[in-house]
């Protein structure tokens, strides 16, 4: 069934597992994704039309600009000249590319993209090159950019009676949907007494309430909602919102509310004609478990303030998956482990949470690489999945994306 709304349609994808890739460099992360995600939607590099490739600190970790080039040349595009475009927007740049890549299509312009996101992390300085997402004034105050997290952290405890133990219930959640997924970095399993138990990277945060530094890259071929006909399964993509805030944190009225993500979100659901009802499953920005919680709020899933209390009586550390009770009904978040145990390879993240909701919401499809999806969210809710929404941050809430999926059967 074609909703009547389809902005593009998702036809094929690819993603390298995230973690330490020390025998690859940023060329061979997203030459795998991306001809992985070819070879799934069944077409070839000369189908293309346009490359959006997001990437967040290239230049100050591997010392490598133009990467358009870059990218052209991994891919071997180089003898097509197409236009590659290259967004930035600290960890959005993924769901950045996401959007314009969507605008493309729908502008008529283009009728078959790849969008991608890679990143290359390791053997570096990565805590420096990614304070780059923070301002540089705070940065002057030698706040890193998990500190202005574990600022958030503090305020939201303050303003909201929220417990540590909420924050290592979203991240035992997340270590949980990794279990079964053979691309995450981390699919070992923890408990809320241990998270309590380590030090503070940042006060509140442990080593558990971050995302980990990550290489990696995802990749999927967008299609004109016409040429979607051609496939088999297609996920239609029916709403994409972007919203921007002010660098500096201190510039915002309310540092827990990020309302980027308010308009994001709000502008995704409008397009696509959909309400939180609506939706089955959800990828939300966990970079630290802060972000998760206030994603899942300002998303409207529930009262500002209230998603600890929501985790907490939802939470059932024995369950396959841990379905969220939300106002709007049972969801599951996170499905393959979000940025915590998957890992966040910056600039893919985006295409990475796109690519997860695709396969869920095509849990059935044999991909001919990776074979069938192993962890469906299929049996742990009552109706198959049939609606996902994807929402990806950068910085502190200052760039915020969302788009809507929807399956085709
Ligand atoms: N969660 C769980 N385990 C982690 C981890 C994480 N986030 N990060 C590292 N580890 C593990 C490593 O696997 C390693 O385990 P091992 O000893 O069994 O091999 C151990 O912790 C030490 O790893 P190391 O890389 O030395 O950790 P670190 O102290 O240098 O880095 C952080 C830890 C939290 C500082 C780092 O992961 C970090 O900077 N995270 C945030 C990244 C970020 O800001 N991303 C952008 C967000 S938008």
């Amino acid at each position: 069934m074609t909703p009547n709304n389809v902005q593009a349609a998702v036809v094929g994808v690819g993603w390298t597992k995230f973690g330490h890739h020390y025998d690859k460099d940023l060329e061979e992360l997203a030459r795998e994704a991306g001809l992985h995600a070819l070879i799934d939607a069944g077409i070839e590099r000369k189908d293309i039309d346009a490359i959006y490739m997001g990437a967040f600190v290239p230049e100050i970790v591997t010392h490598q600009g133009s990467i358009a080039c870059v990218v052209s040349e991994a891919f071997g595009l180089d003898e097509y000249k197409i236009p590659i475009y290259r967004p930035e927007a600290a960890c959005a740049s993924g769901g950045v590319a996401i959007d314009l890549a969507i605008q493309g299509i729908r502008s008529g312009k283009f009728d078959v993209v790849l969008v991608g996101g890679v990143e290359k992390l390791t053997d570096s300085d990565a805590t420096l090159a990614l304070s780059c997402a923070a301002s540089s004034r705070e940065r002057d105050y030698h706040f890193n950019f998990i500190d202005l997290n574990a600022n958030v952290a503090s305020r939201h405890m303050y303003e909201y009676g929220t417990k540590r133990e909420h924050f290592a219930m979203m991240s035992v959640m997340n270590h949980k949907h990794a279990k079964d997924n053979e691309k995450a970095q981390f699919r070992n399993q923890i408990k809320v007494e241990d998270i309590l138990e380590l030090e503070y990277v940042s006060e509140p945060l442990t080593l558990y309430d971050c995302s980990p530094v990550s290489d990696g890259s995802a990749a999927a071929i967008l299609v004109n909602p016409e040429l979607a006909k051609d496939f088999e399964d297609p996920v239609f993509i029916t709403g994409s919102g972007h919203g921007t805030d002010s660098i500096n944190l201190s510039a915002r009225k309310d540092i827990t509310t990020f309302e980027a993500s308010i308009l994001a979100s709000t502008t995704a659901l409008n397009e696509a004609n959909k309400t939180l009802k609506d939706i089955d499953i959800c990828e939300v920005h966990d970079a630290f478990s802060i972000l998760g919680m206030l994603s899942i709020e300002d998303i409207g899933f529930c009262e500002k303030g209230d998603s600890g209390k929501i985790i907490e009586e939802s939470f059932n550390p024995d369950a396959k998956h841990i379905v969220i009770n939300t106002k709007y009904g049972e969801k599951i978040f996170n499905c393959g482990g979000g940025l915590k145990a998957h890992g966040h390879a910056v600039g893919a993240t985006g295409v990475r949470q796109l690519v997860e909701v695709y396969r869920q919401l095509n849990y059935d499809q044999k991909h001919p690489i990776y074979g069938k999806l192993n962890h469906p969210v299929n049996k742990s809710l009552s109706e198959d999945p049939r609606v996902g929404l994807v929402q990806n941050i950068g910085g502190v809430g200052g760039d915020v994306t969302c788009q809507i999926l929807e399956a085709s059967r």
